[in-house]
């Protein structure tokens, strides 16, 4: 499963980023608008210190102003992906754009029905809204189900479910026992990912016991810091 963060602050991008744990990155205009950056500047940021996939929005509504805006885009870097509404325009466009060697991800999509017209229109992620789901008294996770089963009996859909809103780590957890093939997490949840008690604890305890000993892994004494310098000994 690959992680993308869903996110455009870059402080955050790259602070994250520096874990290796980070295959992409999904924006959108109300993520942008948070960031208080220049569109252009701040995806340039991002595809500087990511090298996988970043999703840009279009703003347009129309296929042929989408198409417009999605060619500008592209030119920012060479992994810019297209995010295009889940509507009869957007997926106009998502087709042209696919034609045209352009990676779409179809956003705001909400049911079964509309990621099978997403995998027809060729794109390369669709992304259904799990915690939007959630909100409104739905089931987000049985939405990935389905997507994740639909898409698994037909070999020539090739789109991914990227599954986005996400608010929680058993969103992550569920989706990746369904074997959706991307999870956009926002960066809040990413880091609670790494959280357990119980490591907390048993690192507070091992190194509680190794300090009573004494010793230093990287104060050795001379002779075994000699040992170092030789090959290491192959086993028979
Ligand atoms: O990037 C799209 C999606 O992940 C938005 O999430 O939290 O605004 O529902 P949210």
């Amino acid at each position: 499963m690959r992680f993308f963060i869903d996110t455009a602050d870059v402080d955050e991008i790259r602070d994250l980023a520096a874990t290796g744990l980070v295959d992409g990155v999904t924006t959108n205009p109300s993520l942008i608008a948070k960031s208080g950056g220049d569109f252009f500047e701040v995806l340039r940021e991002i595809c500087a210190i990511v090298p996988g996939p970043v999703s840009a929005e279009v703003t347009a509504t129309d296929t042929a102003t989408m198409i417009e805006e999605a060619r500008r885009l592209t030119r920012v870097a060479e992994n810019i992906v297209i995010k295009v509404p889940l509507t009869p325009d957007g997926l106009k466009a998502c087709r042209g754009l696919t034609d045209e060697g352009t990676k779409v991800n179809v956003t705001l999509c909400f049911s079964a029905a509309q990621a099978i017209l997403a995998a027809k229109a060729g794109a390369r992620y669709v992304s259904p809204f799990i915690g939007r789901l959630d909100d409104i008294g739905a089931d987000g996770l049985a939405l990935i189900a389905e997507i994740v089963e639909i898409y698994g009996a037909y070999p020539d859909f090739t789109t991914e479910v990227l599954v986005a809103s996400v608010r929680n780590m058993t969103h992550v957890v569920e989706a990746a026992k369904m074997g959706a093939h991307v999870v956009t997490i926002p960066p809040a949840v990413l880091r609670a990912m790494f959280k357990h008690p119980l490591t907390d604890r048993g690192l507070e305890a091992f190194l509680a016991d190794w300090a009573k000993t004494g010793q230093s892994i990287l104060k050795q004494p001379a002779d075994t810091a000699a040992d170092d310098a030789k090959p290491a000994r192959r086993s028979a």
